[in-house]
């Protein structure tokens, strides 16, 4: 008779809490994650925002635009035509910086058609850009909202650091900083770099020694998440201003891939947008990573120390010699492995009929 009570009883909270739930239903709905966009749009970072405005798990606040696929005018008016399509002029869209702290920008209308958008003419936007400094918007909402703002910089990371840079007290206040950027096996736009570091190193080491809490998704995770044909097909069965959007974007993408003998267009910004939704889609090890801003051939690469320790070498007349390991703090979780598929259908189930 006792097990039977104790069973009742069991029972009898676990409705409780879920007519509590049913009732207060803030309360128990995991919490809506506030981000920051930063992105040079950019058809992968078009994924991204439409995949980050289209998850009820995450409420963009605003979007600041950085030079990088594209100059900040074209990235700033894609932007705006963007927000306009998926109806929320209600974002603050802010230009930011014209240029790299300290180098040319590099710009890849190669990869993301001449207006950066897959050569896709959207129609023109309805919303205005915010008047205000990008990196000062993203100050001003930080100190709004103190530990509660995610970062999610998919571009180079100028922006970002020139918010550090004026005003470092915003380190602390910053909840997350989630970015696309950097590998820990090679580069995409050489042997070493990838394209997001490469396009400002100087931005990147600011960003990645800042000290907050800080996940890479580099290409050690973009490059295993393929955006195919079959889910190409998917978003064609489709319908909506979005999905057909997304879906032009996603086969200019697919078919340049293929020039190139690749399987499937890498989902690099959408994967950092979908960790901002659910970090479990990655597995991200924590290293002490440093941009390399002086290497001939290594200029832009993140330097990832897996072992997080190294040698001490004592100069001991004329030479040195290894006296010790020393710890080196971790300042980043770097993703190195990724349930793709998985996310893969989180994509295409939030874009379709958009
Ligand atoms: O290396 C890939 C990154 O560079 C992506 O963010 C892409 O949009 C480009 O900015
Ligand atoms: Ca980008």
């Amino acid at each position: 008779m006792e097990l039977f009570g104790y069973i009742a009883a069991h029972f009898a909270v676990i409705a409780l809490i879920i007519f509590a739930c049913a009732i207060f239903d803030a309360s128990c709905q995991a919490a809506v994650r506030k981000i920051i966009f930063d992105t040079d749009p950019g058809t992968d970072d078009a994924m991204a925002l439409m995949l980050a405005l289209n998850s009820p798990e995450l409420d963009v606040r605003a979007i600041t635009v950085v030079p990088g696929n594209v100059t900040a005018e074209q990235g700033l008016e894609n932007a705006l035509r963007m927000v306009s399509l998926a109806n929320r002029c209600d974002i603050p869209v802010a230009g930011g910086a014209r240029h790299p702290l300290f180098q040319k920008l590099v710009t890849a209308e190669f990869w993301h058609g001449k207006n950066g958008l897959a050569n896709i003419e959207l129609p023109r936007s309805k919303c205005k850009a915010d008047p205000r400094f990008g990196p000062d918007l993203i100050i001003e909402l930080v100190h709004a909202s103190p530990h509660e703002i995610t970062l999610v910089p998919v571009g180079p990371l100028t922006n970002i650091a020139l918010a550090v840079e004026k005003d470092p007290s915003i380190v602390p206040l910053i909840k997350e900083v989630i970015l696309m950027g950097g590998s820990i096996k090679g580069g995409n736009v050489n042997a070493a770099a990838e394209a997001n570091i490469y396009n400002d190193p100087e931005a990147a080491q600011i960003v990645f020694q800042a000290g907050w809490p800080l996940t890479m998704v580099g290409l050690d995770v973009g490059d295993k998440t393929l955006l195919g044909r079959k889910q190409l097909g998917q978003l064609a069965s489709t319908h909506g201003p979005v999905n057909d959007f997304i879906y032009g974007v996603a086969k200019f993408l697919v078919e340049l891939s293929e020039k190139f003998g690749d399987g499937g267009t890498p989902m690099y910004d959408p994967l950092a947008v979908g960790v901002a939704i659910d970090s479990t889609l990655v597995t991200a090890p924590a290293m002490h990573v440093d941009v390399e801003t002086r290497g001939e051939f290594t200029r832009g690469e993140t330097v990832a120390n897996r072992r997080n320790e190294v040698e001490r070498n004592v100069l001991r007349g004329d030479r040195y010699i290894i006296e010790g390991v020393d710890k080196v703090q971790p300042n980043a979780k770097v993703g190195v492995e990724v349930q793709a598929d998985r996310f893969l259908q989180l994509f295409v189930s939030r874009i379709q009929g958009k």
